[in-house]
């Protein structure tokens, strides 16, 4: 394997390799976690987000194949917060992160007081982004919602918590949501979630491809890397160093790796492509990186990271 150093840290953790899953692909189960943490590709783990009870989530077809990425309505099918973090909890040798979601920001406060009281002192990471929940909108869009939520959280909660964003689309959110966060000790931000409420129209049948939501559902994939690599570079430009970022959203390739490390990502996870051509996605993905890296002549992610150019 690898002699260059692609490692990243969160919170003082080293992960020996770059790559995560997306949380909600292939992470639902704990045979599906166990694959990845069996993958000498991946330098950590992220679970399906838990909700308190488990949730069967919304009727299928709910996830679709595009030519250029992904549109999907799980409605965050999971099972149930006490199976995710009887996981976390027992010995892996690679670091974890609990993903949680509640269904309203007082399940939230409720996800995170099980945590607070548990035995668990891995990384968690709140999700405050996912768009298909019928009838719930997306935490993160709500800047004052969110501050309400985090300085009700952080007045008991003392270990280490990230959030996963929405995408943000106009600059002045980025400096909202932003100055949110920085008044919080978060160890990550996770970006991006899908770009929510895309719609996909198969001409053929003259239909949608999913049935949740009238066929409304999170875009993921290439389409969204541009998405991707602004809210990381956006974040990484206002958030505090402390703060590191997960690049997430539209990785193919080894240079879509490259561009998202460029932009300031600590760590990068792959969902779409992770679904659509299965685990040896990241031992390609490193094969990629690692030519790109040594033709540039860079021994490590920290040569580069952050590092992108203006003109
Ligand atoms: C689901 C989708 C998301 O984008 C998310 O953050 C959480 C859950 C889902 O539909 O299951």
């Amino acid at each position: 394997m690898s002699k260059l150093d692609l490692t990243g840290q969160i919170n003082g953790l080293t992960f020996n390799q770059l790559f995560l899953n997306a949380s909600g692909v292939h992470c639902q189960s704990t045979e599906e976690l166990d694959d990845l943490l069996n993958d000498p590709y991946m330098g950590g783990i992220v679970t399906k987000s838990a909700t308190l009870a488990k949730r069967d989530g919304n009727p299928a077809p709910r996830y679709y194949e595009l030519q250029n990425g992904s549109i999907n309505s799980m409605g965050l099918p999971n099972y149930g917060f006490d199976y995710y973090i009887k996981y976390v909890l027992s010995d892996h040798a690679k670091p974890t992160i609990l993903s949680v979601a509640g269904l309203s920001a007082a399940d939230d406060v409720k996800l995170l007081h099980q945590i607070q009281d548990s035995d668990y002192d891995g990384l968690t990471e709140l999700n405050l982004s996912c768009p298909n929940v019928i009838g719930k909108p997306q935490m993160a869009y709500d800047v004052d919602g969110t501050r309400a939520l985090l300085d009700e959280i952080f007045a008991f909660y003392k270990k280490p918590l990230g959030v996963k964003l929405p995408p943000y689309f106009d600059l002045v959110h980025f400096d909202q949501i932003a100055a949110v966060l920085n008044k919080y000790p978060l160890t990550h931000v996770n970006t991006i979630n899908s770009v929510g409420n895309g719609l996909w129209v198969d001409v053929a049948s003259e239909s949608v491809v999913i049935k949740p939501k009238g066929g409304f559902g999170g875009l993921g994939g290439k389409m969204v890397l541009p998405t991707a690599l602004a809210n990381v570079r956006a974040l990484r430009q206002r958030l505090n160093a402390s703060i590191k970022i997960i690049g997430t959203g539209g990785v193919q390739t080894g240079a879509d790796v490259f561009a998202h490390i460029l932009c300031g990502a600590e760590l990068v996870s792959v969902g779409t492509q992770l679904q659509s051509e299965g685990l040896g996605v990241y031992k390609r993905l490193t094969t990629e990186l690692e030519r790109i890296m040594t033709d540039k002549g860079y021994q490590s992610l920290s040569d580069f990271r952050g590092n992108l150019k203006t003109i």
